[in-house]
């Protein structure tokens, strides 16, 4: 795992997950920078896009579509899906947005293992399966 902004080059990976956490309806400039600075690369590999994400129930209740940031480089790099994770804010979270979402309570841990184990399983069951042919 790399964080976007360190990622020098993909050649070393045989499939690429590419993520963002989200602020104001925006993938983060670094992720999308990754993304068009070796766009011609990860084009040529397996590559899931992943976005986190709401600090309610919403990403557990249904699959949220990527914003327009993250589905246009689906269509560049030819993504073979995209999932919508539950985020995280608490009274950590730096920034007076949080700040105050954590005065009016409406911050939350959000983040979910069980959602990313299941989508992380069925990654590993397409590339297991690609193998095999
Ligand atoms: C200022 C601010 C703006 C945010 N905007 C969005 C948003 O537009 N959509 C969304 O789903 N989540 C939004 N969030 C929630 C973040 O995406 C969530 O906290 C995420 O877990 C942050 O990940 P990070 O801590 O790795 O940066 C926002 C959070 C903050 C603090």
């Amino acid at each position: 795992m790399r964080t976007t902004s360190l990622v020098r080059d993909v050649s070393d990976f045989d499939a690429v997950v590419l993520g963002s956490s989200l602020y104001a309806g925006h993938w983060h400039r670094d992720a999308l920078r990754c993304a068009r600075d070796h766009a011609e690369a990860l084009a040529r590999r397996p590559v899931w896009l992943f976005s986190s994400g709401p600090v309610d129930s919403s990403a557990e209740q249904h699959d949220i579509p990527p914003v327009h940031g993250a589905a246009v480089e689906m269509r560049h790099l030819h993504a073979r899906g995209h999932v919508t994770f539950g985020g995280s804010v608490t009274a950590e979270t730096p920034g007076w947005i949080a700040h105050s979402l954590v005065k009016h309570g409406k911050a939350a841990e959000r983040r979910s293992p069980e959602h990313i184990q299941r989508w992380a399983h069925e990654i590993g069951v397409e590339l297991r399966s690609a193998d095999q042919t």
